[in-house]
């Protein structure tokens, strides 16, 4: 599947995207250990999380749904999953399988984690290391990739970690490990990273403590059921929200859009480049912050982008590049090599774009520097990868001729339904068969 955009229009209207991935992916996991049924509204019906709720059935959770977003989990406690019958296919969730890893480790049952090519070319290392050192048996194939075979009837020990770089994921994975080990498992951030683990693990009763860039808990505690309300992703709010900055005349409200201070990077960044961008009805909902988000077009301006706001926008740069693009002047971004370990290189795969659109660009090992100036027309590779064709095709609202993007089936991944909810908003795109 691609889409085919045509330039210029302009957006208007209200809209609700589509659940939060990595509060969906977790409310499964949680849910699923936890005593008692959860029951989970605004769950994101996208590729990734429903890998996972297969991967919980698989493991002999029954689960209701989902069905316009509601899902019931029939929780089996901490130690009632099951063997599954076959490998776990976690598509191209690098989330589902990192986490996994470590809820896994601490079972009474061998598993193999298995995806796509795109997550079997992921590292894995980074899990690997701290489970293993916390007792757990892991094999993985050539390079620390997937898959990974899990032996289970293993003793964890709890560890002091302290995390290599900022990752939600791994944090998350050495966590849900501790629940299986004895005693106190705690995790150092060298920065702060989405913490939607922590939150929703007190939500569920368990105590975890977090302070001075420490998260802890210790071992062998339960999981009381609870009811969950996915927020929007702001993650694919983040799309919209460069949409309405860059085309003229734009109007657009967001709404119930999670706005977790360790994920609103996206709007810091967008503001301090001049976007307008208001915050209306802030409220909690299930110990998240949402908000509706009003966002006009504004004049953009190049900046270099601090350095604190990194880990907290890291799945938004594809579309923030592109705002970047059409900024005056020269925007700089450092320190953000993790985009090399996405689903893509997403350093590669969108200076490749930009430079195919006529954007003059400089790739930097850890980042890029992008010089604002004009979108030409253009082909379009993705590389598979969800972020990088909704990213190209919000381009298109700024280019003197129609964009194509190839390989788009990746983006019901996170946001099925995107080209109509766009379309509905003014962009102007058609799917095509490729
Ligand atoms: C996620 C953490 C981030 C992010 C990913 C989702 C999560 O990855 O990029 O899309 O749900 O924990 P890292 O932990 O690798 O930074």
């Amino acid at each position: 599947m691609q889409f085919k955009i045509l330039p210029g229009g302009l957006l208007s209207g209200e809209v609700r995207v589509p659940g939060d991935k990595s509060i969906s992916h977790r409310s499964i996991m949680l849910g699923a250990i936890a005593e008692g049924i959860t029951r989970v509204e605004g769950f994101l019906e996208g590729e990734d999380a429903l890998a996972t709720v297969a991967a919980f059935r698989a493991m002999g959770v029954d689960i209701d749904g989902p069905e316009r977003g509601n899902i019931a989990i029939h929780g089996v406690g901490l130690y009632g999953l099951t063997a599954p019958a076959e490998p776990l296919d976690l598509g191209n969730a690098g989330t589902g399988m990192r986490l996994l890893c470590g809820l896994l480790a601490g079972q009474t049952f061998d598993v193999e984690l298995t995806g796509d090519a795109s997550l079997c070319s992921r590292p894995m290392g980074r899990v690997i290391d701290p489970l293993t050192m916390m007792g757990a048996s892991i094999q993985s194939s050539e390079g620390l990739r997937p898959p990974l075979a899990i032996r289970g009837r293993q003793n964890l020990r709890s560890i002091y970690y302290e995390l290599p770089m900022a990752s939600a994921q791994v944090k998350s994975c050495v966590l849900l490990a501790g629940l299986y080990s004895k005693g106190r498992t705690s995790v150092m951030e060298p920065g702060p990273s989405r913490d939607h683990t922590e939150r929703m693990l007190r939500g569920f009763g368990y105590s975890v403590q977090s302070a001075g860039g420490v998260i802890s808990l210790q071992g062998g505690g339960s999981l009381k059921a609870c009811d969950i309300d996915v927020p929007a992703d702001i993650s694919s709010a983040a799309f919209f929200l460069v949409a309405a900055s860059i085309a003229p005349d734009s109007d657009l409200i967001l709404t119930h859009v999670g706005i977790n201070p360790t994920r609103i990077g996206v709007i810091n960044i967008l503001q301090l480049m001049g976007a307008n961008i208001t915050l209306l009805n802030r409220r909690e909902v299930g110990g998240e912050p949402v908000a509706d988000i009003r966002v006009c077009s504004a004049p953009l301006s190049g900046i270099e982008i601090p350095s604190d706001q990194v880990a907290l926008a890291i799945d938004e740069f594809p579309v923030l590049f592109i705002a970047a693009a059409c900024a005056a002047g020269r925007t700089v971004l450092r320190g953000a090599e993790e985009l090399r370990v996405k689903e893509s290189d997403r350093i590669a795969a969108m200076a490749e774009g930009l430079s195919t659109l006529g954007i003059t660009n400089e790739v930097l090992e850890d980042g890029i520097i992008i010089e604002g100036g004009t979108f030409g027309g253009g082909v379009i590779k993705t590389y598979h990868d969800h972020r990088i064709a909704m990213a190209f095709a919000i381009a298109a609202l700024r280019a003197a001729d129609e964009i194509t993007v190839l390989d788009c089936d990746h983006v019901a991944t996170s946001f099925p339904g995107f080209d109509s909810l766009a379309r509905g908003l003014g962009l102007q795109i058609q799917t095509e068969e490729s």
